[in-house]
């Protein structure tokens, strides 16, 4: 079968924010602890993080890493993790049932986060706390000195301010699994009271307000429209979560999960805009996909299942390849969508869900999923185009009829190369895809890089690490501006032309 698309430079959808490739670090299970950070281990850095697991981090190169939550931020005193470790208190995780030591706190994960090449997202806690604790927070990272909070930075070990520039404002809170979960009225003007007194602390930072734990959320959309009516002028974006369970009975339906994001996204937008259009706005407020992944959560026992130890074994999935195209393919409906989307962040981003895996004292590895992350995060990067795609569909019990070609195109105008990244979601054939290049004739060859296998199911793990990696295919040559490249069955596809 055939697919075809369009490449055409002079028809964008939008620059991509390179936040688009953002991560998460939750204290939860062993994100943080055994994860990022662990002293003991022979690659650990002076401060006690992994070089190991940091190298991979760069690898990646997440622009931004969302921290410390996640529920867990909804029950989080900050000012636990600053100061002499050995002064930190040790304390019930609520929202994990899990002992939390504080020995990684806001000084020492903003230094980390700036040594791996990324910026911190810093979320404050509207949970259980509000304005003060924010305000703050705000004070103790951004203000240069002079002041009790700014000073006692300094004497902890930062002269210089943070200088964190995105702010989350709580977490997950239409949840009722949340500490201190709200109404979106409650929420909302806590939100924009919090924003107002954090703009005063300092007038250059972003905020992120709490959209929906879900698109199945009983109030989605009306708290969308609740919380933007109290806070439009004092935030810069409203955030999205969505998981994806991987049904072995309905994989076709799992393999278009993009459609499913999409939707969300463009529920989102309307709404936003429906509030602007009522409110008389200017600006456009913009989005956060600040929670996303695949996550096996039908696996999952729930908190309740948990009982207070420190860094617990928590939701470690093993991802497959099928699992990777089904990244691959989400990170394609959010470039699909780069105008509005600004931030989006893969979570989480070691063992919890993560594409990085590590082992106490042991190794670290790239999961199956590490690959089309990594891969887009590094080549991802320019203008995205409108490519209007045809071909063949495949019918879905999820969605009906879906493309069997989920693809977007970039255009790195400095550089003049075009790359493709394409997933064929049929699962038995492989699929040709045709481009039209006439619009950039100086394009005269390709490289093409694939993650697909014939056994779909295979993931990588200690043992194996390296069992399902990217392969390189033939170089594609360009013959009077058109060329056809072969997708395998099941696979996602980086096309680099120059
Ligand atoms: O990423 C795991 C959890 O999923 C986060 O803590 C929460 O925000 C979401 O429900």
């Amino acid at each position: 079968q055939h697919a075809a698309l369009t490449v055409d430079p002079a028809f964008r959808i939008g620059e991509v924010d390179p936040r688009l490739y953002g991560s998460f670090v939750e204290h939860m299970g062993r994100c943080v602890y055994t994860g990022i950070y662990e002293p003991g281990h022979p690659s650990a850095d002076g401060e006690g993080f992994r070089g190991d697991v940091s190298e991979l981090v760069t690898e990646i190169a997440p622009p931004v890493l969302r921290y410390p939550g996640g529920n867990f931020v909804s029950g989080y005193r900050w000012e636990d993790g600053i100061g002499p470790r050995e002064n930190r208190p040790t304390r019930l995780d609520l929202a994990w049932r899990s002992l939390e030591t504080n020995q990684v706190g806001v000084d020492e994960f903003t230094k980390w986060a700036r040594r791996t090449g990324s910026e911190p997202m810093m979320a404050v806690n509207l949970g259980t706390r509000g304005i003060d604790a924010a305000r703050n927070l705000l004070e103790y990272t951004n203000h240069p000195g002079g002041t009790y909070w700014s000073d006692l930075r300094r004497a902890n070990g930062t002269p210089k301010p943070h200088d964190i520039k995105l702010w989350c404002l709580g977490n997950e809170l239409d949840g009722p699994w949340q500490i201190g979960h709200k109404t979106a009225l409650e929420y909302g003007r806590l939100a924009a009271e919090t924003a107002k007194a954090m703009r005063r602390v300092d007038p250059t930072i972003e905020l992120v307000a709490c959209g929906s734990s879900h698109q199945k959320m009983p109030t989605f959309g009306t708290w969308e429209a609740t919380v933007l009516t109290e806070t439009y002028d004092l935030v810069d974006h409203i955030s999205l979560h969505s998981y994806y369970d991987p049904l072995p009975e309905d994989r076709a339906s799992f393999l278009a999960s993009g459609v499913n994001l999409e939707r969300m996204v463009e529920a989102v937008v309307a709404t936003a805009d429906h509030v602007r259009a009522v409110g008389r706005h200017r600006k456009r407020i913009n989005l956060s996909f600040d929670e996303w992944n695949v996550w096996y959560q039908s696996r999952f026992g729930g908190e309740a299942s948990l009982d207070w130890a420190e860094h617990p074994r928590l939701i470690e999935d093993e991802y497959s390849v099928v699992d990777a195209v089904v990244v691959g393919s989400l990170l394609i409906s959010l470039l699909r969508h780069a105008d509005r989307v600004r931030i989006a962040c893969m979570a989480q981003l070691v063992n919890v869900i993560g594409p990085i895996r590590s082992e106490p004292g042991g190794p670290a590895w790239r999961q199956t999923i590490f690959h089309p992350y990594a891969l887009m995060s590094r080549h991802g990067r320019g203008q995205v185009l409108r490519i209007e795609p045809t071909g063949p569909v495949g019918d879905t019990e999820a969605f009906g009829d879906v493309p069997l070609l989920d693809a977007t195109a970039v255009h790195d105008e400095e550089s003049g190369a075009v790359t493709v990244f394409a997933v064929n979601r049929d699962q038995h054939a492989p699929l040709v895809l045709d481009l039209d290049l006439r619009a950039v004739p100086d394009l005269v060859a390709g490289e093409h890089t694939a993650l697909f296998d014939e056994d779909p199911e295979a993931t990588n793990n200690a043992e194996r690490p390296d069992r399902v990696t990217p392969r390189t295919l033939p170089r594609v040559r360009v013959a009077d501006g058109r060329v056809s490249v072969e997708l395998p069955a099941l696979s996602w596809n980086m096309i680099r032309l120059r």
